[in-house]
């Protein structure tokens, strides 16, 4: 195939096995945010690119150098979405939600788009179930939505670990950041070319540089934890306490802070030994909604890497048996109506529209994995009857399609 019709690098289809791992993802989390009562919301893929640039942060990665921005026939500059939080507030405050009750619990499903370097589970369009609740400020909603990302790596026999820490507030901040850019400065010697850079204007995104010489370098360094208010401590032990009480079982890592520069106090990760990087990751953003002009409203949230973390389960095997349909011969109008009663049954029914001997027809079967072959030719269309054959023990029986 010419390049111009293939998919643009960082692109993907999603098909076969990928596929059923994907929906085996995304059908177990969303059966474990039914059972916390998530409502369903459903954003759109474009948005200002403004709304991104100002939530996120204009010295992070995702705006400097990820988004896909372009201009519509106003000129006004749009954006094809990175992650979902930002629309998820926008939409929180254009509808007005917080006049209709004093907390949400809202998820999502989608697309977003991030212009990266395409390696194994990074992806230009990759897909998120986000989940965002607004207006708790409860330390144990935190712990809920951890105890959540702690039910999907069980539910789906992942082996990721949990990684919490806190990263203040308006108040602590601050003072945290200038002991940062002080020790910072110290080591200028030691920081590769993009921590030199970001030292002053994103000081936090040094902690978490995979560079070894950065990581040398901040071994040393102040961390958050030792600098938080009154407030902000209480937050984060009782946070520990609750996933305690929980049974998740986490590490508390000093130096992880994130890509997005909205998170207040609690963050977190799961992150996969095996892939070195995280499949899910969230946490608190208390004065975004408020940024954005709505109420004063504290709100948390994460998002599933679909993609990322599909990669780590298995296969799902055949789910419900496939009965291959056969007719050889004259039978169509008796074999679709045997088609339609398995299906009425509750049954995955195949119409073969392979043609052929009944041998290639059952050899194919057999390569595509079918449990059972129901033959039909004309003694059974005059018996009222088909030849169900059990492709795993090789028994065949005649029985009304019925009776199956
Ligand atoms: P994030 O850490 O940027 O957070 O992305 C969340 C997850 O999306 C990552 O842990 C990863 O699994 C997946 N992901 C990110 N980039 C890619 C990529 N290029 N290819 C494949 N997978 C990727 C957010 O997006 C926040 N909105 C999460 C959040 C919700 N925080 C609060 N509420």
């Amino acid at each position: 195939m010419s390049e111009e019709f293939q998919a643009p690098r960082g692109f993907h289809d999603i098909l076969g096995d990928d596929l059923k791992r994907f929906r085996k993802v995304t059908t177990t989390v969303r059966e474990i945010l039914k059972k916390h009562n998530f409502e369903e919301i459903i954003l759109p893929v474009v948005e200002f690119a403004d709304l991104f640039e100002r939530s996120i942060g204009e010295a992070t990665d995702i705006v400097q150098k990820e988004m896909f921005i372009f201009e519509d026939r106003k000129g006004r500059r749009l954006a094809l979405r990175p992650e979902g939080t930002a629309g998820a507030v926008r939409a929180y405050i254009q509808s007005r939600l917080y006049t209709k009750r004093t907390y949400h619990k809202l998820f999502y499903e989608g697309p977003m788009f991030r212009h990266e370097r395409p390696q194994a589970g990074r992806y230009r369009q990759f897909h998120q179930i986000g989940v965002e609740v607004f207006g708790a400020p409860q330390p144990y909603a935190d712990a809920e939505l951890i105890k959540i990302c702690w039910d999907i790596i069980g539910s789906l026999n992942v082996k990721a670990d949990i990684e919490i820490n806190s990263l203040g507030c308006k108040v602590c901040r601050p003072a945290y950041r200038e002991a940062l850019v002080g020790y910072l400065r110290g080591v200028e010697g030691k920081l590769c070319d993009v921590c030199l850079d970001r030292k002053e204007r994103n000081p936090l995104r040094v902690l978490d540089c995979k560079v070894e010489t950065c990581r040398e370098a901040v071994k040393e360094a102040p961390k958050m934890v030792d600098y938080l208010c009154e407030e902000c401590r209480e937050h984060y032990s009782k946070v520990r306490e609750y996933l305690e009480v929980l049974g998740v079982r986490y590490r508390e890592n000093p130096n992880l802070v994130r890509g997005l520069d909205y998170y207040t106090r609690t963050v977190f990760e799961v992150v996969s030994p095996d892939l070195g990087s995280a499949v899910i990751a969230g946490g608190r953003y208390d004065h975004l909604v408020e940024e954005f002009g709505g109420p004063p409203t504290p709100a948390l949230g994460f998002a599933v890497g679909v993609e990322r973390l599909s990669l780590l389960v298995g296969t799902p095997g055949e789910d419900d048996p496939v009965y291959f349909i056969i007719p050889l011969g004259d039978v169509i109008p008796y074999a679709i109506e045997v088609a339609d009663t398995l299906r009425k049954k509750g049954k995955v029914a195949e119409l073969s529209y392979r043609g052929g001997s009944l041998r290639k027809q059952l050899d194919f079967a057999n390569r595509m994995g079918y449990r059972y072959a129901v033959i039909i030719g004309e003694d059974e269309v005059r018996e009222g009857v088909v030849s169900l054959k059990d492709m795993e023990t090789g028994e065949q029986v005649k029985v009304r399609p019925e009776e199956i």
